[in-house]
């Protein structure tokens, strides 16, 4: 069996995944339509098979292009969108991040997902890598102990003035809606919850809008949040910084995991700092730490990972990596966020969706901010 599969978008990344699908990367699929601007028909025509067709006209993609499901690659605004539009016509749906602006459609997509039981599955690629798979093995598996304090610090998606400026709809509230925690960070938002199963419960946040750049939207962010459990936990986020940090730490009853550098150390205590502090009758002492060398198997597959995950998933029931449903959690992160800088004051979560999408208007509708309008 061969799952027929159509792209919607053919920008960078859209055409990335025409290619692998294209050039028989991935098994049990085969590509046999895409949906981009005119502009792109050229590149589809010197670059694809001759029998992938192209649309220009999205209503004919997904009325008459006979394809079974769609792998979406669109700007952020359109993804619960066209996804919903996917699902009403039975098609099985890859959705690229985010789920979605805001949690008010993405809270729709995922209902319209669930009644129409199809394969629904996020790229969210960095789940493929085996540091962090290792990483919420051990913290599920409750080797870490129960959860204390978590910080990320991930500033080195760094861009320059000229990146914002290559397209008109960048770094704006009515084309990307919102900066490094809608475009760069999603995958940091995901992971923070995935490999700890931990969403926070409330959030304080402080955001810096055009702070290095000539943008609307932020590129310097710093996140306090709680959990439900009496942790707390800390996320730091900016496009402005050089070389920046990627560095996720967290800290448990049991010792300490830190992730920097594509390698992951962990500090483990002998006896769980709880019992210790309970028995412990000296001055100073503390638990004793072994630093452990964890072996890191297994291949970071990436984006191609995440397409063959989600046809296994279509053709064989295989579980999926990324479900759909889970790309919420992020945007709701991103929502409480942003709301949280915009009110100065804690948000709890979930967020209330009605609100944020006032508030979110507001700032389409306020902005004064203009760009020299490029394609
Ligand atoms: N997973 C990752 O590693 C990763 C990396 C970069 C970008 N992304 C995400 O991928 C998505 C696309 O990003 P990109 O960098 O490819 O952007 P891009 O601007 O290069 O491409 C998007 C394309 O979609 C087209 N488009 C918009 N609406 C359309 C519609 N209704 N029908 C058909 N085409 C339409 C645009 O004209 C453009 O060509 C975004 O959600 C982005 O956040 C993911």
């Amino acid at each position: 069996m061969s799952v027929k599969v159509g792209i919607i978008g053919i920008g960078q990344m859209g055409k990335s995944y025409a290619l692998k699908l294209d050039k028989g990367f991935i098994e049990g699929a085969e590509l046999t339509a895409v949906c981009g601007r005119l502009t792109q028909h050229e590149w589809a025509i010197t670059n694809l098979k001759d029998q992938v067709k192209f649309y220009e006209d999205e209503s004919a993609f997904f009325n008459e292009s006979g394809i079974e499901a769609v792998l979406i690659a669109t700007p952020h605004y359109s993804h619960p969108e066209l996804a919903m539009k996917a699902f009403a016509k039975g098609m099985d749906v890859l959705l690229e991040k985010p789920a979605g602006v805001y949690t008010k459609n993405v809270l729709e997509m995922n209902e319209a997902a669930a009644r129409s039981g199809k394969v629904f599955s996020m790229m969210f690629n960095q789940r493929t890598n085996p540091l962090y798979q290792k990483l919420r093995n051990l913290i599920l598996s409750g080797e870490l102990g129960e959860i204390k304090r978590t910080n990320w610090i991930i500033t080195d998606w760094y861009r320059s003035q000229s990146y914002y400026d290559s397209s008109h709809w960048r770094a704006t509230w009515k084309g990307d809606g919102g900066g490094v925690l809608l475009n760069q960070a999603p995958h940091q938002l995901d992971l923070w919850q995935w490999t700890t199963g931990l969403l926070p419960t409330r959030v304080h946040a402080f955001c810096h809008y055009g702070k290095y750049h000539d943008i609307e939207v932020e590129d310097d962010v710093t996140a306090y949040v709680e959990y439900e459990n009496g942790a707390t936990g800390v996320f730091i986020a900016s496009t402005g910084e050089a070389p920046g940090t990627n560095r996720f730490e967290i800290q448990g009853n049991r010792g300490k995991i830190v992730i920097e550098n594509d390698a992951l150390s962990f500090y483990r205590l002998t006896q769980s700092e709880r019992e210790f502090n309970a028995v412990y009758k000296g001055s100073f002492g503390k638990p004793e730490c072994w630093t452990i060398d964890i072996p890191i198997t297994g291949e970071n597959t990436g984006h191609q990972g995440i397409i063959q995950n989600w046809i296994d998933a279509i053709i064989k029931g295989t579980p999926l990596l990324a479900p759909g449903e889970e790309g919420i959690k992020g945007v709701e992160l991103a929502n409480a966020i942003y709301l949280s800088s915009w009110l100065n004051q804690t948000i709890e979560l979930p967020v209330d969706a009605d609100l944020y999408y006032e508030k979110l208007q507001e700032k389409i509708h306020q902005s004064q901010f203009a760009k020299q309008k490029k394609v």
